[in-house]
């Protein structure tokens, strides 16, 4: 089976690399593949033919897109739907990734978010993002939309960050009122594969960890595995401003997934996992 894999040096790039390194993989950077031009995409599938073609590349700077609008369109609406026409075109299937954020985030936090649900996404990076989505859905019939939450691996991260910060400071401060699922990078990518293997049936999946948290009680958790003495207080997202609005409520349906029989571990034992690495 050949795959190629744009972004390929990104954070899931890494991770789908791996655990997907006993297929023929073709692997792209920015340099090699850029999404956003679709003659040097035509002539990259044309050439190489895969079966399948994993989209890791996207514009994830969440605040920065709402300067950068522009770009974060071209990389996350144009890239996809590039990406979508060739493989349509070559008979491949796509695999995307896409967010939470395509959903506003403001359904109670009681309640979860199935895959057909309304979308209201309200950052630039949930608009375009949202976009990509569309362009897949109307330019080809063989794609896998995976959206995600939370993401952690390796590279930069809310993980890493918490236990530099947690390492350095007596006290944090952490948001207490948005409740998503954190999701390991290395957990995301077999799904990728077990949905490959299974040949699930094509469409929109929501592919976290299992179970949901707040960020001050994942940092709590983070800080008790690690054994890091630095206090957490629970603020709320009003002092916590940034440029772009974060969802309260990324708190995504895994039942679609289950049903479809891929195997998903709760992310507290992906925590675990991640940090035994981490901190070796
Ligand atoms: N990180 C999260 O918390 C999170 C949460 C939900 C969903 N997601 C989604 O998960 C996916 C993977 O995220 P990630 O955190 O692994 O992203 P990442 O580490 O930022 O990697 C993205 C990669 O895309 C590349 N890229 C940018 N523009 C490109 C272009 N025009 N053509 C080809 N490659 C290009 C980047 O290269 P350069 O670095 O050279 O620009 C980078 O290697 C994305 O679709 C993202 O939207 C992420």
């Amino acid at each position: 089976m050949k795959i190629l894999i744009t972004g390929a040096n990104g954070m899931l790039a890494k991770a789908v690399r791996n655990e997907l390194k006993d297929e023929e993989l073709v692997l792209t950077d920015v340099a090699e593949l850029d999404i956003t031009n679709i003659d040097a995409v035509r002539e990259f599938v044309n050439k190489e033919q895969p079966d399948y073609i994993i989209n890791c590349a996207a514009y994830t700077a969440v605040d920065k897109a709402e300067e950068q609008v522009d770009l974060a369109r071209k990389v996350n609406a144009l890239g996809p739907k590039n990406l979508a026409i060739v493989a349509n075109e070559e008979d491949a299937t796509l695999i995307h990734i896409s967010t939470d954020y395509v959903f506003g985030g403001e359904k109670p936090v009681e309640e979860d978010y199935t895959e057909m649900e309304e979308k209201n996404p309200d950052t630039v990076y949930g608009i375009t993002k949202l976009e990509g989505e569309q362009a897949i859905i109307d330019s080809t019939f063989k794609y896998y939309i995976f959206r995600t939450a939370w993401l952690y691996g390796d590279g930069n991260n809310f993980v890493r960050t918490m236990l530099n910060l947690g390492k350095e400071k007596d006290e944090l401060n952490v948001v207490a009122d948005q409740h998503g699922s954190p999701t390991y990078a290395v957990d995301l990518a077999s799904i990728i594969h077990q949905a490959i293997e299974k040949g699930i049936p094509y469409g929109i999946y929501h592919t976290t960890n299992l179970g949901y948290t707040t960020w001050y009680e994942f940092t709590k958790k983070i800080f008790e595995i690690a054994k890091i003495d630095c206090k957490v207080n629970p603020v709320t997202s009003e002092e916590f401003v940034r440029p772009a609005k974060r969802p309260k409520n990324s708190k995504l349906s895994k039942e679609k997934l289950l049903k479809a029989g891929i195997e998903v571990p709760a992310y507290e034992d992906a925590l675990e996992r991640y940090l035994k690495l981490e901190l070796k």
